[in-house]
C-alpha cells in the first residue's frame, strides 16, 4: 500500500540531510507519496534558497513561512502551521532531521496526531542542557518511532535512556551522502579564485552558537583569539546572520573588521562553503555538522565548544575541542602550522549510502 511520507526541513543544516532522502524516496513512487515541507525557520536566500539550488532539491510542496522569534514563539508558530498541514494532508509518517526547533515542533505535532516519526541523526547527546539543541534531541528521540543513528555513541545513549532496541537503526551519516553526491560540483566552485585564496593557506571559520556569539564577553574573547591567529594565517569567515546582528548590537563589528587578515563574508551556499572547507589548512567552528564533514575530509578542526554530541569526531576524527581557551588555541594553531596534525579515520558507515539504508528500513517496516 502506498504511504504518504512528509519530509520536514527548516534550517540551513537540515537541507543537506533531507536532500539525499528526498532523492532516494523518489525512487519508489509505488511505495511512497512524498510531501516536502519547509517550515521557513531560515528564510534568507543565502540561508535557504541557495541550498535548494546547490543540492538540487525541488521547491517545497508547502512553505510555512514561520521566520524568527524566541524559542517559544518560533516552536509554537511551527506547531500551529504544521498541525494544519497534517490535518489536511494526513501523512502516515514524517521524517525529521537534526536538532533544530523545526525538528522538535513537527515531532510534537505528529506524535499527538498518531503520525509515525522517523528521526535522522538520533541519539546524539552533548549532555549539556543549556544548549537548545540538546532539549530538541531528547524530546524528538523520545517521541520517535524510527531512530536512525549516525555514530555508535548514539546507540549507547539511546540504550541508556531505555529506548526499545527495535526502534534503533545504525545507518551512518546522511551528510556524507550529500558531500559525496556533490564532490564534482564542489571541486568546480570558483570561490577560492573569487576570494584570491591559495589552497591550504587559510583558516575557514564559522560561529553561531548562542554561548559564543550572544554575549559581549565571549565575542570579545573570540576577537582576541582571532587577533592572534590572523597574525599567522588569514581567516575566511562567512558570517551567520545571528552573529552579525550581535556584533553590531555590541559595537564589535569594527573591532573585527580592523583585523587585517580576517575576511568577513556573507553566508556561503553549500558548494562554495564545502570548497572553502576542503581546501582550508584548518577549520574553526562551533557547528555540529562541520565537525563531521572535517572528520570525513581529514581537515584539522578546532571546535570552539567545551563538549560535543559527536564524540566520534574526537575519537576517530580530526576534531579537537578548544572552547575559548586562548592558550590551548595558540598551541593547536602552532602545531597545525608546524604540520603536527592529528590523523583522521572515516567512521563506520559514513559511506554515502545512508539514505539507501534509511529508505530500505522505511519500506520494510512501513509495509507491515
Ligand atoms: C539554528 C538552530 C541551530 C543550528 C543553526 C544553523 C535552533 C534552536 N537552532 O540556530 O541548532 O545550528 O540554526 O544555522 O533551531 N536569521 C536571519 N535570517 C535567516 C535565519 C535567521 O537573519 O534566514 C537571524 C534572525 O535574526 C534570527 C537569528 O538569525 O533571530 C537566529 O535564527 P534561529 O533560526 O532562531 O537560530 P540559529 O542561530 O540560526
Amino acid at each position: 500500500m502506498k504511504r504518504k511520507i512528509c519530509l520536514v526541513a527548516g534550517a540551513r543544516p537540515n537541507f543537506m540531510k533531507i536532500a539525499p532522502l528526498e532523492k532516494e524516496i523518489s525512487e519508489y513512487p509505488d511505495d511512497f507519496e512524498k510531501l516536502l515541507v519547509h517550515t521557513g525557520q531560515h528564510y534568507d536566500d543565502e540561508m535557504s534558497k541557495s541550498f535548494f539550488k546547490d543540492l538540487n532539491l525541488p521547491e517545497p510542496d508547502i512553505y510555512l513561512g514561520v521566520g524568527s522569534g524566541s524559542h517559544a514563539e518560533q516552536t509554537a508558530r511551527i506547531m500551529i502551521e504544521f498541525e494544519k498541514v497534517c490535518s489536511q494532508e494526513k501523512p502516515d509518517s514524517i521524517v525529521v532531521v537534526g536538532d533544530v526547533n523545526s525538528t522538535l515542533a513537527c515531532s510534537i505535532v505528529a506524535s499527538k496526531m498518531n503520525i509515525k516519526i522517523a528521526h535522522v541523526e538520533a541519539g546524539l547527546r552533548s549532555f549539556d542542557r543549556t544548549m537548545p539543541e540538546e532539549i530538541n534531541r531528547i524530546v524528538t528521540d523520545s517521541l520517535s518511532d524510527f531512530l536512525f543513528v549516525s555514530e555508535k555513541s548514539g546507540i549507547t545513549n539511546l540504550y541508556n535512556e531505555g529506548v526499545n532496541p527495535e526502534k534503533l537503526h545504525f545507518v551512518g551519516n546522511i551528510m556524507i551522502d550529500s558531500l559525496l553526491t556533490n564532490l564534482k560540483a564542489v571541486e568546480a566552485s570558483q570561490i577560492l579564485k573569487k576570494l584570491k585564496l591559495e589552497e591550504k593557506k587559510y583558516c575557514a571559520m564559522t560561529l553561531h552558537r548562542p554561548d559564543n556569539v550572544d554575549h559581549k564577553k565571549s565575542l570579545t574573547e573570540i576577537c582576541e583569539i582571532l587577533a592572534f591567529i590572523s597574525e599567522k594565517v588569514s581567516i575566511v569567515y562567512p558570517i551567520h546572520p545571528r552573529t552579525y546582528k550581535m556584533l553590531k548590537a555590541y559595537h564589535l563589528l569594527e573591532k573585527f573588521n580592523d583585523l587585517s587578515n580576517l575576511h568577513i563574508l556573507q553566508p556561503l551556499g553549500y558548494l562554495d562553503f564545502m570548497k572553502l572547507m576542503t581546501k582550508a589548512l584548518f577549520v574553526m567552528t562551533d557547528s555540529g555538522g562541520i565537525q563531521e564533514e572535517t572528520t570525513y575530509l581529514n581537515i584539522p578542526c578546532l571546535t570552539l565548544r567545551n563538549n560535543t554530541e559527536r564524540p566520534i569526531t574526537l575519537e576517530e576524527g580530526s576534531n579537537q575541542l578548544v572552547g575559548r581557551d586562548i592558550e590551548l588555541i595558540k598551541k593547536c594553531v602552532t602545531d597545525i602550522l608546524d604540520g603536527n596534525v592529528k590523523d583522521s579515520r572515516r567512521p563506520e558507515l559514513w559511506d554515502g549510502k545512508t539514505a539507501t539504508r534509511i529508505v530500505e528500513v522505511l519500506r520494510k517496516k512501513e509495509a507491515n
